[in-house]
């Protein structure tokens, strides 16, 4: 996994719980990294997993809430680092077909040993796709708020339902109409 997506992490921690839960997260956690992350290492996923069900201890919110909440964060992190992927796009709909096919395979351009997940994109109606979503990492929670942060970003409303196709959580159904 990449640096991006730990150091991401720790600032939204800094951000929403201040500094020094940070640091008792990573001298509490024992990390083969040490907790010395730069946004172009390379990672164990597994890392992430550990942080985040710490945090989880920590604040009393739940591991899926706070994937959801940083998907958020991440998104806005997004429009900012890599804002030519993202102004291709007029429409969340359009933004989201475009991941598998454009944005993910510029992303693998950037870091070849990026772990990526797998996205297939149905369209319902105008208004309703379904997505589905395919990874080992099984991180659709973060999955859902980066939806929930491009819909914001194109100033759009949605509902989104998510349903584990497979118990574990590594193939998912994402169910998305637009208000
Ligand atoms: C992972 C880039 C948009 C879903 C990642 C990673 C990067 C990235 C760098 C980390 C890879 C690694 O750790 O090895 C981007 C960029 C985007 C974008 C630049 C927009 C400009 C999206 C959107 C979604 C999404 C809109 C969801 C609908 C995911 C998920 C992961 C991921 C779920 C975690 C890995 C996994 O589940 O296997 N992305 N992404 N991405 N991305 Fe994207």
């Amino acid at each position: 996994m990449k640096g991006i997506v730990f150091t991401e992490f720790l600032e939204m921690i800094e951000t929403k719980f201040g500094y020094s839960l940070v640091d008792q997260l990573l001298t509490e956690t024992d990390l083969p990294s040490g907790g010395k992350y730069t946004a172009i290492g390379t990672y164990n996923h597994g890392e992430m997993v550990t942080l985040v069900t710490k945090l989880s201890q920590h604040t009393n919110i739940p591991v899926p809430d706070l994937l959801r909440v940083y998907g958020q964060y991440m998104f806005v992190t997004f429009t900012k680092k890599y804002r030519s992927l993202i102004d291709r796009s007029d429409s969340a709909f359009s933004l989201l077909h475009s991941i598998d096919h454009h944005i993910h395979v510029e992303v693998r351009k950037l870091y070849p040993d990026a772990e990526l997940p797998h996205f297939t994109v149905e369209q319902v109606s105008d208004r309703q796709i379904y997505m589905y979503y395919t990874s080992e990492r099984k991180l659709s929670d973060f999955a859902l708020g980066l939806m929930d942060g491009c819909f914001a970003h194109f100033g759009e409303k949605a509902t989104i339902r998510k349903t584990n196709l497979v118990d574990d959580g590594s193939k998912v159904l994402f169910d998305i109409v637009k208000e």
